[in-house]
């Protein structure tokens, strides 16, 4: 908890560490009421050649009671140390020295899940990023890399698995019921990679043979009641493990690779070496519990997380201002490998639609920072949208920009370059222009300039040449701390399509010959124009296909071009993207129509453009269900001046309502079609399964909006006959977001029954009625809260209850008479105490307020306010709420 003015940490004050730690020598020593931890730490001055007199050493060391400190066996007293809230420091007197030490410290009662902890009747850690200094007196910063030894005491009966980093090295058992084990993990590593875990835990087990030929033992660690829900974890790790080698040509290194599945935590997961300690909501999957969505993240989390083994921790960061360096690259990876393990046009088109969501807001509002942030207060709080997703999306430019040899090139001498070390942004970079040859300098502003750019688009064509021009002129909004921007290197892929739907061969004015039918230019300027020659007609040009850069492209299209695109783009993501801004023309005019107090009234050739998609029984289940789903209410409020978050739900369900009239049969023929096939066939965790009930389950949920009594019966009857979750979870949702009360409750009933015990299920079952939009949201919410099954301690909860509603409920969260806002407040001010980095993170909707009305605005404000005086803030509140005050 902070007590004095919380200090800026800025990038360019970096220094590199006054002394190393060698080898770290740990013993924990668990009770129930309290934990004793001794290190003995081998360390030297850093520069050890220098002749200076030697820089007094500083650990951090928060909430630790020290009980014994020594320097070279010498037992130190009060006058050889200082201690404060934040750090310990003594006076070295020689250039290498062993410091040992003996702390207390207290997981029992450790709420923040940060550092050593209890979830449920098990220890473990969170040590990333500045978790380590909670569980000893240490260098905890990402450039201090060390071997680490690690020996685990506990109550044999209560702890008979215990668990840390590397390799098994040696265990035996005490007289007095306890029993110990100790781990030795090789590989130097930053603290914030270390992992203890200590319970009563059973595990699934496999092997994995690497491509040189060694054996790696697989292990999947789970509370003795979730034993059955861990074989699609260890398929992913398994497919993971094959793609990297075949992928990037990375192997694994350990003899053994665990994962461990814990109830309370504060991420999706975390890669610490050898020892990955993932939210059971990353790696528990099975059909009769978890959706399709859910198994697929399990498998990119599982993927993302061994993913960090070179890029991360082989490879890791010289300090957090480099976060993207590992984070960035590594969503990057996870996403190219499940566009090979699924559709790739799918993938896609869910992580576009996710960062123009989430990012570009992120990007807009108070926080907005660049991928490189150069300043903070609280780390914790740049685990963000831009560091991950922007950061990914940078990641992918350079290899638009160099090709897939050439930033494979560029990753493998990233890798043999860097083994071992802590390193930046720049060294990234730098890997790939010197395997290339590339220049990549100006495209270094994407990690310094924050805010999304807009590219603008015009075009000329001149049939007497036959040349056709496009000109494009790029500028970025400011952010804080940023006014002016220079241009970005905006690789722009292309095509253009004549009228008979066919793409014309592609040669700019001064090429000897035309380059394809689908090219990538670099847009470098403010302004540039590229002109085209052989251009027999004048073209309809498909622009950024594949989404080839974050920025938000305008191109003036009609809805009649739009729809030609639709239909004959060769690039499937621009194809989605048509339907998408049709579908956003299409909307905003009801919004219009809605806020002049005018009847909606729906294009109608949106209307036939989805009767097409639907008609069409060649085209990909998956890619039918992705085109059928308007943009998210989330994504309208974004994309919005000044957000009317009640006109915008108005419109959207008109414009839903009218499509399931209008396409009621061919939605029902292929619900019918799909719900068939789903009989017939038990449930397989694959992607052309994941299609047919994709399209299932959005026709479903059209159909319902008719209100029919034969659509609401087919709902009754998957929701009480499906085999998975997948199924079973949308005919509830809908029935929850329909007028049939009396089955609304009694699915609700059902459900809550049947899965009571399981609670990754409840979960779901919150957070569909916690995100409906009907009436009475936020007594919903308040009656939920009082559920037996929610706790406010448990961040999954929080999320399932809180979160939906304040995140995906826009119309009650937004309630005009403040009850949302103030509700959101009242959780964020408890929470501070109890878990500051999930109080944080609930922020964010009302970081938000500048994108709403007056009354709105003032009633936001208002409750930001009251937090900021509700006390004694953590810095991660502080951090938020000031800066979105500012
Ligand atoms: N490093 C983790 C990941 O992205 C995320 C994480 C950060 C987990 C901080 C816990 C705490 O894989
Ligand atoms: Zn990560």
């Amino acid at each position: 908890m902070r007590t004095e003015q919380p200090k800026v940490i800025h990038l360019k004050d970096y220094q590199a560490p006054d002394y190393l730690i060698d080898e770290t020598h740990l013993t924990f020593e668990l009770y129930e009421d309290r934990t004793l931890v001794h290190a003995r730490l081998a360390m030297q001055r850093n520069d050890a050649a220098a002749s200076s007199a030697l820089p007094p050493l500083l650990l951090h060391g928060q909430e630790l009671e020290l009980l014994s400190l020594s320097l070279d066996g010498r037992p130190l007293g009060l006058g050889d140390y200082q201690i404060d809230e934040n750090s310990l420091s003594l006076q070295p007197d020689a250039a290498s020295f062993v410091l040992e030490s003996t702390v207390c410290i207290h997981p029992e009662t450790n709420t923040a899940l940060e550092g050593l902890y209890k979830s449920g009747k098990m220890f473990c850690t969170q040590c990333e990023a500045e978790g380590f200094r909670k569980i000893t007196y240490y260098l905890d910063r990402p450039d201090v890399m060390s071997s680490f030894t690690t020996t685990v005491k506990a109550d044999q009966q209560r702890y008979p698995i215990l668990l840390s980093n590397g390799n098994p090295v040696a265990s035996g058992s005490e007289d007095d019921g306890r029993h110990w084990a100790t781990w030795e993990d090789p590989f130097k590593k930053p603290a914030y990679l270390f992992a203890l875990v200590a319970g009563d835990l059973w595990c699934v087990e496999d092997s994995f043979t690497t491509m040189s030929g060694r054996e790696v033992a697989l292990r999947i660690y789970v509370e003795p009641e979730n034993i059955d829900k861990c074989q699609h974890a260890m398929d992913s790790l398994k497919r993971s493990m094959r793609w990297d080698e075949q992928v990037y040509g990375r192997e694994y290194d350990l003899d053994i690779f665990m994962i461990v599945a814990v109830n309370d935590f504060n991420m999706g997961a975390m890669e610490n070496k050898g020892l990955n300690i993932f939210n059971s909501s990353a790696v528990l999957a099975r059909a009769e519990t978890a959706t399709d969505a859910a198994h697929q993240r399990v498998e990119a989390i599982v993927a993302h997380e061994y993913f960090h083994n070179w890029s991360g921790n082989r490879v890791t960061c010289r300090d957090w201002f480099q976060l993207s360096l590992k984070e960035g690259f590594t969503v990057f990876r996870d996403a190219g490998f499940s566009s090979d393990m699924n559709s790739a046009t799918v993938k896609r088109i869910e992580d576009v639609a996710y960062l123009r969501t989430h990012q570009f807001a992120e990007d807009a509002g108070p926080m907005a920072h660049p991928v490189r942030p150069d300043s903070f207060i609280e780390i914790s709080n740049f685990y963000t949208l831009t560091v991950y997703e922007k950061g990914a999306e940078v990641v992918r430019m350079i290899q638009t920009l160099l090709g897939e040899e050439g930033f494979r090139k560029g990753s493998d001498l990233y890798f043999e370059r860097h083994d071992g070390q802590a390193v930046t942004c720049d060294d990234f970079v730098k890997a790939m222009e010197d395997a290339t040859g590339a220049d990549l300098q100006q495209f270094k502003r994407w990690y310094s300039q924050a805010g999304t750019p807009r590219l603008a688009v015009s075009e000329a064509y001149d049939p007497s040449t036959q040349r056709y021009s496009l000109t494009f002129r790029q500028s970025c909004p400011p952010t804080p701390g940023q006014a002016e921007k220079l241009p970005f290197v905006i690789p722009v892929k292309l095509g253009l399509l004549d009228s008979q739907g066919r793409e014309i061969p592609l040669r700019l004015v001064g090429e000897g010959a035309a380059v394809g039918t689908d090219r990538v230019i670099s847009v470098t300027d403010a302004e540039q124009c590229f002109t085209f020659v052989d251009t027999p007609e004048q073209p309809l040009p498909s622009l950024l296909r594949g989404f080839s850069a974050p920025v938000k492209l305008d191109f003036p299209y009609s809805r009649d071009q739009l729809m030609y695109l639709m239909q004959h783009d060769s690039d499937g993501f621009n194809r989605w993207e048509a339907g998408q801004q049709l579908s956003v023309q299409v909307l905003r005019e009801l919004i219009d129509q809605q806020q002049r107090g005018e009847a909606m009234s729906v294009d109608q050739r949106l209307i036939s453009a989805l009767g097409s998609v639907l008609d069409n029984d060649r085209l990909d289940q998956a890619m039918v269900a992705e085109m059928l789903s308007l943009p998210g209410e989330a994504y309208l409020i974004e994309i919005s001046e000044v957000a009317d978050v009640d006109a915008i739900h108005a419109a959207r369900e008109h414009a839903r309502r009218c499509i399931a009239e209008a396409l009621f049969e061919p939605l029902w023929r292929r619900y019918q079609a799909n719900r068939e096939l789903s009989r017939q066939t038990p449930y397989v965790a694959q992607s052309e399964h994941f299609a047919r009930r994709a399209l299932q389950n959005i026709a479903l949920s059209y159909l319902m909006l008719s209100e029919r009594r034969e659509v609401l019966a087919a709902c009754q009857e998957q929701f009480e006959t499906a085999d998975n979750m997948t199924e079973r979870l949308t005919a509830m949702a809908v029935m929850v977001n329909s007028p049939f009360e009396a089955e609304r409750s009694a699915a609700l009933a059902t459900f809550a029954e049947a899965f009571k015990d399981d609670p990754l299920v409840m979960d779901q079952w919150f957070s569909v009625q916690a995100g409906s939009a009907m009436p009475g949201g936020l007594e919903r919410v308040h009656h939920l809260m009082r559920h037996a099954a929610f706790t406010i301690k448990n961040p999954n909860k929080v999320r399932a209850v809180i979160g939906a509603f304040a995140n995906q409920n826009h119309v009650n969260f937004h309630a005009l008479d403040g009850s949302g806002y103030r509700f959101l407040a009242d959780q964020i001010i408890m929470l501070n105490a109890l878990n500051p980095q999930i109080a944080s993170r609930l922020l964010t909707p009302l970081t938000r307020w500048r994108k709403y009305d007056d009354a709105r605005q003032a009633l936001m404000r208002g409750e930001l306010e009251r937090v900021l005086a509700s006390g004694e803030l953590s810095s991660d509140v502080f951090e938020v709420v000031s800066k979105s005050l500012a």
